[in-house]
């Protein structure tokens, strides 16, 4: 969710009422995926870089967060959004520790939609997460290396019972991953839009929908074997009418 502070400037405004604005955007987005029953959307709302900010941006980012956990929980609960955060929850007050956890227990049963916000979170220190716990069933005698596989490691990294993410949008004209989901991304659709995080509208979204739709994910294969994967060979196998 990149340009809230560009958006902010070119109005010459402080950097926080392009936060505030990028908090308004966060709830299209997500009304968006309910109207479209897109399953799951993972937000990237603050990095474990982020905590380098001025003291004072930072102070009001996380009021901007408490204020957002407060009002909207009761309403995403209601809507079937469950929600849950992935990052290094201990670096936060206790008051938004609180209110995370509140909000994770109290939507826990929702399936409509798996809303993840991504805060104080590093795609290396997740990794690096995955490889501690590891390291920790090795020395412990509960794992061989051996068992240390692709498997392994996607079992422990964040948000491992979803599926990985079909498309990665970042916004704000930036043409990089910023170490947002490594792990998770290495196979999927990446689109990159100028638009400023607070113009980020269901039109934008859309078109980003519509330009993975005409995509190819091949996989590391040819596109004739996903052709042929997609056709079937037998009668059998033909969807019946
Ligand atoms: C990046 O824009 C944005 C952030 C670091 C904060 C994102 C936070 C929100 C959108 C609001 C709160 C979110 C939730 C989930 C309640 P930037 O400041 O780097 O913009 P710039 O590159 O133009 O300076």
């Amino acid at each position: 969710m990149d340009g809230n502070g560009r958006w902010a400037a070119r109005r010459r405004r402080p950097r926080m009422i392009g936060h505030r604005a990028g908090a308004r955007a966060v709830n299209v987005c997500i009304d968006f995926c309910l109207e479209r029953g897109i399953q799951a959307l993972t937000l990237f709302a603050f990095s474990s870089e982020n905590w380098g900010r001025p003291a004072e941006e930072v102070g009001a980012l996380m009021k901007l967060f408490l204020n957002a956990l407060e009002r909207e929980v009761v309403e995403l609960e209601r809507r079937g959004v469950r929600v849950r955060f992935v990052g290094e929850r201990s670096r936060f007050s206790g008051p938004i520790q609180q209110r995370m956890q509140e909000a994770e227990t109290r939507t826990a049963h929702n399936e409509r939609l798996h809303l993840n916000v991504a805060a104080s979170y590093g795609g290396r220190q997740d990794i690096a997460a995955a490889a501690r716990s590891l390291a920790e069933d090795v020395a412990a005698g509960r794992l061989h290396p051996e068992q240390i596989d692709e498997t392994a490691i996607g079992a422990r990294i964040a948000l491992a019972d979803l599926p990985p993410p079909d498309l990665f949008i970042r916004t704000g004209g930036e043409l990089r991953v910023s170490n947002f989901l490594l792990w998770q991304l290495a196979y999927t659709e990446l689109w990159f839009t100028d638009t400023l995080w607070p113009d980020f509208d269901a039109a934008t979204l859309q078109q980003a929908l519509d330009d993975y739709a005409a995509r190819e994910r091949r996989y590391g294969l040819t596109a004739a074997q996903i052709v042929a994967r997609q056709t079937p060979t037998d009668t059998k196998d033909a969807p019946s009418a």
